[in-house]
Formats: C-alpha cells, structure tokens, sequence
C-alpha cells in the first residue's frame, strides 16, 4: 500500500506514468466519456483548514471516476473534540478506501497514515503541499514540454509550497531558485543533500527570476499563520511578482500560483490577468492529476483502455 504524504514518496518513474494517465483521464473528461473504474469506492476528506480547489477537484474526481467522498471537518468530528489521531484513523480507515487530510503539522499525517489501513493523501500540511506540485509540473511539461534542466524561480515565502518544488526539483533534475525576505527562508532541516544541490538562494528577488522558465509566488501569509499577517505585509513588501520581473524571465516564461492569489501583494494583476500567467489552468489539472492518483493508489497500474 502506498501513501503520498510528500512528493517524494513517488519515484520520477511514477509520476510520469501518472503523468500519462492524467492526460489520458483528461481527454476523456473533454470527451464528457464515461469511466468508472473506482464504482463504489469512498474518499474520506479531512479539512483542518479551509480549502476550495483542494476540495472541489477531490469531490469531483471521485464522482468522476464513478466513486463518492465524505466531506469531514475538525469542528463537526470528535476531532475538533480531541479525539486520537490514531484513533480516529483506525476507524475511518475501515469504513473507506482512500483518505484526504488537509491539516497542519506533518507529522498529523504521518501518524493518521502509520495507523491507517488505506492509501493517504496529503491535501496540505504547514510542510507540504504535494497535490498542487502534480498539477503544476503537470502543467509546465503540457505547455512547454520536459522540466528536466530548466530553472524555476520561487519568490517569497520558504513555506510548504517551496519545500515540495524542491523535492520536485531533485526528482526532475531542474533548478530551483529561491529568493525570500530575511526570516522567512526555506528550512533547511529536512532538505537532504541531494536537494540541496538543485537549489540556489538569492537576496534580490530580480536575480532570482533572471532567466527563469517558470516564475512562481505563493500568498504572504499562509493557513495558520494570520496572526502574522501585518508583520508579513512589511517584511514582503519587495517581493511582489510583476511585470518587471517577468521582463529579466525568458521571454517564453510561465507564471504560476497555487491560488488563492492576492492582487498586489505577492503578484500584479498585471501578472496574474497576462499572458504569461497559467494559473487557471494549473487550477483545473489539479482535478485530472488527481484522478490519475486516486486511481493509482487505489487500483495500481491500470492498462490503457
Ligand atoms: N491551491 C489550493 O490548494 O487551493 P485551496 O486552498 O482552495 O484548496
Ligand atoms: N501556502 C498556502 C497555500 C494555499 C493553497 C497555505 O498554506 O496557506
């Protein structure tokens, strides 16, 4: 049995049979072609923080794919009453056949998946976000072909969206540079040296961008962390993505952003509204990738139909 609590519990080999499936799943989708290879199976979600895209591609892939989900949340569980982790993981885990946490510290995850009985998904944690970097190297190779020796620019916050594009930076073998306010740099703890090899720090955002193939930003302040929120919009203040940092990019640059985004914070309007700019479309992937790894960790690999 698998899980996929950070992007490198699969190997490059993996993602990209998932990769294949998730175009393939995608085509009969924009086909309105019916297939349902998971009839009858039930996707737990479990949101400790709130969610639009994360729930909605979740609830509508499952469907999708001929199968149904339970929507569940701290405040109406015996969650939000203290109830184990490991308990209620042993109790869910009978009842379904896949599970979706949402929730913040990782090691919540890790500790629902070490006593579950079904393949987890990491919906996102304060450490990691493996979902959204599916559908954003998804999303990059759709429009532009292999990732494989390209520089992706990450500016602003170290948080659990940076540290999963460095895990896919040593999976795929690109470059990841990263650039963020003094305080609020990737943790490094957990990075092994391999991963450090694919990345570079810079003080000045511009650099960071200079001849990057994807920029991409994230919000200021991420879920959970509020009560920072007007210290943040201080301490980011110089690290918005605009026009003018896409300038020094390569002219082919893609941008991306996880959404929600923040006009005038972290990127323009300018940015997130041209042409450059594929975050609607790194949105919906998020719901044919997924598929393709429920899919997978469900049923294994399927031959082509
Ligand atoms: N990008 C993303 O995960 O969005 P939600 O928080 O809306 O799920
Ligand atoms: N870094 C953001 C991503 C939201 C999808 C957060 O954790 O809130």
């Amino acid at each position: 049995m698998k899980h996929f609590l950070q992007f490198k519990d699969f190997t490059r080999e993996e993602f990209e049979y998932l990769f294949e499936r998730t175009r393939h799943i995608k085509a009969m989708f924009k086909a309105y072609a019916i297939y349902h290879p998971l009839g009858d199976r039930m996707l737990a979600m479990v949101f400790e923080k709130q969610s639009t895209r994360t729930r909605v591609s979740f609830e509508a892939g499952i469907h999708q794919l001929g199968g149904s989900s339970i929507n569940l949340t701290t405040t109406d569980t015996q969650l939000g009453r203290g109830e184990p982790i490991e308990d209620v993981a042993r109790v869910i885990s009978r009842m379904v056949d896949l599970v979706m946490i949402r929730t913040f510290d990782q090691s919540i995850i890790e500790r629902f998946a070490a006593y579950s009985r079904v393949p987890v998904i990491n919906g996102l944690t304060n450490q990691y976000h493996p979902c959204q970097i599916l559908a954003d190297v998804f999303t990059y190779i759709e429009r532009r072909g292999s990732i494989t020796g390209k520089t992706v620019a990450w500016i602003g916050d170290g948080n659990n969206m940076c540290s999963t594009w460095l895990q896919a930076a040593h999976i795929f073998d690109f470059q990841l540079n990263v650039s963020s306010p003094e305080g609020y740099a990737l943790n490094t703890e957990l990075i092994t040296a391999d991963e450090l090899a694919h990345l570079t720090t810079f003080e000045d955002p511009m650099k960071a961008a200079q001849n990057a193939d994807l920029v991409t930003t994230d919000v200021w302040t991420s879920m959970g962390f509020e009560a920072e929120t007007n210290e943040r919009k201080v301490d980011f203040v110089d690290f918005q993505v605009d026009e003018e940092m896409m300038a020094v990019a390569r002219s082919n640059a893609l941008f991306m952003h996880c959404l929600p985004a923040h006009r005038g914070e972290e990127v323009s309007a300018e940015v997130l509204e041209g042409p450059q700019s594929v975050v609607w479309d790194e949105a919906e992937n998020r719901l044919h990738a997924q598929k393709a790894l429920m899919e997978y960790l469900i049923l294994g690999r399927v031959a082509k139909p």
